[in-house]
C-alpha cells in the first residue's frame, strides 16, 4: 500500500468513525420553551421573524394571523426578553420544557414497540412504516398498487400507494408529511389507508369505493428519518446549500408557482421558510411535481396534511387582494369539512380560508402550485391538531382521535365536492 492510498484509507476509517457517533446522539431540548408571541403590526412580525432566522438558539414553529410560536433555548431566555420589549409585543408561554414532551414520546413509543405490531400508539419511522405498507400491497394485490415519486436527496424511495376498486372513479391525491416534524401526518394518512381497506363502516366503504386514491405518506422522507435520528424539531430537506452552512429548503415553498414573490418566502438558508436557490431545487418536490403533472387529469382533488393549528387553508397564499375563481366553492367545502369534524365528540374545530386571508403570504406551496399551474381546483392544506398545547410533538394518544376527525372531515368534503360538480371525470 502506498503512503497515499494508505492515507486515504485512514480518512476513510476516521470519517466513517466520525459519522457513527454523531449518528447515535440525538439532539436535546432540556429546558427549550416555545412562546406565543403576539404581534400586532407586519413591521412587528417581520422584525421577529428577520431576528430568529440566524439564531441557533431560536426556532420557528408556526405562525398565524397575529401569532408567531417560538422555540427558546434556555441561554437565550434573556435575550428574547429584550427583544420582546424592543418590539412592544407580549408574549405568553405555552410549552416549558420541549425535551420533556420529546421524553414522553418516546415511551409511549417505546412501550407500544414492545408487542412489535405497527398500529397507530405510537410514531412509526420510515422503515416501519415501508414495511407496513408493503404488507397492505401483498394482502391486497387486486385493489392496491405500489407507485414511486422518485428519490430524495439522499437516496431514499417516496412510496406512495393507489387504491383503486373499480374504473373511472374520480381521483384524490393525499400528500403527507411535507415537514419532517408532523409526525401526526404520516400516522394519519395510513391509519386512512387502513381503513379504505378494512373498514365495514358503511360511510367508509362508499368513501373508499368510489374514489381513486392516491397516497404518498412521507414525501420529506430524508427529514423525517432526521426528525427520528438526529433532531425532533426538523422541518425542511436535508440538501446543503451553496452559499450557507445551513442545510435544507422549506419544501411547501419549493413548488414553481409564485416562487419568491410577495416575501411568502424567505431567502434566507437559515430560515425555516426558505424557499430555495430556484424553484424544484429539491428532488422531492421535483418529483412529486412530475407525478401529479403527468397524472393530473385523474385528480380531482389534493390535500395537504401539515400540523398544527386545525385550519384548512385553500390558494391563494401569494395574494389575499384577489380571490380564485370558484372561491366561494372552496368555502362551502372547507366549512363541510369543519362541520363534520364538529359533529364528532372529541370538541374540535376547524377554522377556514385562504393561505393569505387566514394566515400570511406564502409562496410555492403544493396546494397552490396544483391549484394555479395543474388545474386541481379543489386543493387544501390541512393543518391537524392541537391549537399548540404539544404543536409538533402531539401525544401518540391523539393519533386516532385526530384520524377519525380527518376520515369524517374528508368524507364531508369529498360529498360537497360531488354536489357541486368537481368529481366528473376531465
Ligand atoms: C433545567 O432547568 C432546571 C430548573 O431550573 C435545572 O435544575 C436543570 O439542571 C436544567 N436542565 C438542564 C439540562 O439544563
Ligand atoms: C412601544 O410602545 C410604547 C408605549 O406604548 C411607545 O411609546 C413606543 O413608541 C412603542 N415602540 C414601538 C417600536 O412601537
Ligand atoms: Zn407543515
Amino acid at each position: 500500500m502506498s503512503l497515499i492510498s494508505f492515507l486515504i484509507a485512514l480518512a476513510f476509517v476516521v470519517l466513517a468513525q466520525g459519522a457513527s457517533v454523531g449518528q447515535d446522539e440525538r439532539l436535546r431540548y432540556d429546558n427549550y420553551s416555545v412562546y406565543k408571541v403576539k404581534f400586532e403590526t407586519q413591521e412587528q412580525r417581520s422584525f421577529l421573524k428577520k431576528f430568529v432566522e440566524d439564531r441557533d438558539n431560536f426556532r420557528l414553529w408556526q405562525e398565524t394571523k397575529d401569532e408567531l410560536h417560538l422555540m427558546i433555548s434556555p441561554g437565550a431566555f434573556s435575550e428574547f426578553e429584550s427583544q420582546i420589549q424592543k418590539t412592544n409585543v407580549s408574549a405568553k408561554v405555552f410549552i416549558g420544557n420541549v425535551q420533556e414532551l420529546i421524553d414522553s414520546e418516546d415511551e409511549a413509543n417505546l412501550k407500544a414497540s414492545r408487542d412489535g405490531s405497527f398500529g397507530w400508539t405510537k410514531y412509526n419511522s420510515l422503515a416501519e412504516i415501508y414495511e407496513w405498507l408493503d404488507g397492505i400491497l401483498a394482502t391486497y394485490p387486486t385493489i392496491t398498487e405500489s407507485f414511486v415519486l422518485g428519490q430524495s436527496y439522499e437516496g431514499r424511495t417516496i412510496r406512495g400507494i393507489k387504491i383503486s376498486y373499480k374504473a373511472n372513479n374520480p381521483g384524490v391525491f393525499i400528500e403527507s408529511n411535507i415537514h419532517a416534524r408532523e409526525w401526526i401526518t404520516s400516522a394519519t394518512a395510513t391509519w386512512l389507508i387502513n381503513e379504505f381497506l378494512t373498514s365495514t363502516d358503511e360511510l367508509v366503504r362508499n368513501l373508499a369505493e368510489n374514489h381513486d386514491w392516491y397516497i404518498v405518506p412521507v414525501l420529506n422522507v430524508d427529514g423525517f428519518v432526521y426528525t427520528h435520528e438526529k433532531d425532533r424539531m426538523w422541518r425542511k430537506t436535508r440538501q446543503p446549500s451553496d452559499i450557507s452552512t445551513c442545510v435544507g429548503v422549506d419544501p411547501n415553498r419549493n413548488y414553481d408557482s409564485h416562487w419568491m414573490e410577495s416575501n411568502g418566502a424567505s431567502s434566507n438558508p437559515c430560515a425555516e421558510d426558505y424557499g430555495g436557490p430556484n424553484p424544484f431545487s429539491e428532488p422531492e418536490i421535483q418529483a412529486m411535481a412530475d407525478y401529479v403533472s403527468s397524472n393530473k387529469d385523474k385528480i380531482n382533488v389534493l390535500l395537504a396534511f401539515h400540523s398544527y393549528s386545525q385550519l384548512l387553508l385553500s390558494p391563494y397564499g401569494h395574494t389575499d387582494e384577489e380571490f380564485p375563481p370558484n372561491f366561494d366553492d372552496l368555502m362551502e367545502v372547507a366549512k363541510a369539512y369543519a362541520d363534520a369534524v364538529e359533529s364528532l365528540p372529541y370538541g374540535t374545530t376547524y377554522r377556514y380560508g385562504s393561505s393569505a386571508g387566514v394566515l400570511y403570504f406564502a409562496t410555492g406551496a403544493t396546494i397552490d402550485w396544483a391549484y394555479n399551474e395543474q388545474g386541481v381546483e379543489i386543493s387544501y392544506t390541512i393543518e391537524f391538531r392541537d391549537t399548540g398545547r404539544y404543536g409538533f410533538i402531539l401525544p401518540p394518544v391523539h393519533i386516532i382521535p385526530n384520524a377519525e376527525e380527518a376520515l369524517v372531515g374528508i368524507a364531508a368534503l369529498i360529498d360537497k365536492c360531488q354536489e357541486l360538480g368537481y368529481l366528473e371525470l376531465k
